[in-house]
């Protein structure tokens, strides 16, 4: 696998002597269902991190954010998924009822050395997303060290992925190593031909990675519903398909820009359509792409899953970010599907970035066939956008 440069010193390199505590950003960002974690992938991701510190003695002190609260809530507690770390380490994790405060000077001076303790949700605490030094200050007061391990939240400059760099010395665990080395390295020396799909809904949401693209990739295919952004700017008939106005104008600039560039800009030839978003709707397959009145394309057709598909398995490397369709219901399943198997049997590297085009790889069975199935959202598409992350900017130099 090609790997990018990373100038970051790690925890590989770190020295952490017996008895030591590691504060560890993790991104245990992942989502609960009836009060459980339903998917522990980003858990499990941080495995190696806490493995390498288990190893050396270190005391480990893990901390996240949950969701978007405004404050402290219980239902977006860290507790279910300390009791999913607990159950894949076979015991020593502790939960902190805080962030910050007595009780967790308490939980922390009572660790023994491979235990762990997991902090409450760091956006409990108002200070977490306005970076505030008082308490980074705080939260990296019983450490020694500041391990990175969130790629997820790498492009947050919060408290607990930027604030506490200013108190501690700060490394870079494995996850958010590899991550960046992948993610870098297909947009810096990628295998050629780099042929990278992009779907999911809104234009104007990408529009700096299809830009950056343009200018990167030899083959650029397009799905999913941004799509019809497209086809409105060609003075397509889209039907109830969902095009946002604002996505029209983007979408033009990019149409645009790929006659004037070395990138082969593709989009679907056939679709699929029904007459409302519901697995049950009437639903037919249409030989081109002008939508008709009243129906709406909720996925791509079979001949643009072949056309993506040979695209694909010819690949030096591939990049893939968002669905085809509405893979959640099985009759616009099919062009997401089909994406998942061509890049999980291309024989270039594949790198899928998180989100929808994680779950889809999951849902089908494939996460594990890909070179490098990205833990991030946000953070990879600004990695690949070409945009500093603060979380791996604040770490100490190599
Ligand atoms: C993610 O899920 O992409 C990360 O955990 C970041 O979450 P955020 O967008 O709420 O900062």
């Amino acid at each position: 696998m090609i790997e990018g440069v990373f100038s970051k010193r790690t925890l590989r390199d770190a020295k952490v002597e017996p008895g030591q505590t590691a504060l560890a950003r993790v991104d245990f960002n992942v989502p609960l269902e009836r009060g459980h974690v339903a998917d522990d992938t980003r858990i499990r991701a941080a495995l190696p991190a806490i493995e390498l510190l288990r190893e050396r003695g270190a005391r480990l002190v893990l901390c996240s954010h949950l969701g978007r609260p405004k404050g402290r809530d219980p239902d977006t507690s860290l507790a279910p998924a300390s009791e999913c770390l607990r159950e894949l380490l076979g015991g020593g994790v502790y939960q902190a009822p805080e962030v910050i405060g007595p009780e967790v000077r308490r939980g922390v001076s009572r660790l023994e050395p491979e235990e762990v303790l997991v902090l409450e949700n760091t956006r409990w605490e108002p200070g977490e997303t306005r970076n505030d030094p008082e308490l980074a200050r705080e939260m990296a007061e019983p450490a020694d060290l500041f391990v990175n391990d969130a790629f997820g939240a790498a492009h947050r400059t919060h408290a607990s992925t930027v604030g506490v760099t200013r108190y501690l010395p700060a490394v870079a665990g494995p996850l958010l190593e590899r991550e960046v080395r992948t993610l870098s390295a297909v947009i810096e020396s990628p295998e050629r031909p780099l042929v990278v799909i992009l779907g999911g809904a809104k234009v104007s949401g990408k529009i700096e990675l299809i830009d950056r693209f343009l200018d990167l990739a030899d083959v650029l295919l397009i799905g999913g519903a941004m799509c019809f952004s497209f086809f409105r700017a060609q003075g397509l008939a889209t039907g109830n398909s969902l095009v946002e106005a604002e996505d029209v104008e983007p979408a033009r600039r990019v149409l645009l820009k790929a006659e004037g560039s070395n990138c082969r800009l593709v989009l679907p030839v056939d679709l699929v359509v029904a007459e409302s978003f519901d697995a049950a709707a009437p639903r037919r397959e249409i030989d081109d792409t002008a939508v008709p009145e009243g129906w709406m394309g909720l996925d791509v057709g079979p001949r643009t899953r072949e056309v993506f598909a040979g695209e694909i398995v010819a690949a030096g490397t591939v990049f893939w970010n968002g669905p085809m369709g509405v893979f959640e219901l099985e009759p616009f399943a099919a062009g997401t599907r089909a994406i998942a198997e061509a890049v999980a049997a291309a024989d270039g590297m594949t790198v899928v970035g998180g989100g929808d085009s994680a779950a889809a790889l999951t849902k089908f069975g494939l996460a594990d066939r890909v070179t490098h199935l990205s833990t991030g959202g946000g953070a990879a598409l600004e990695l690949l956008e070409g945009k500093p992350l603060p979380g791996v900017e604040a770490l100490d130099d190599a």
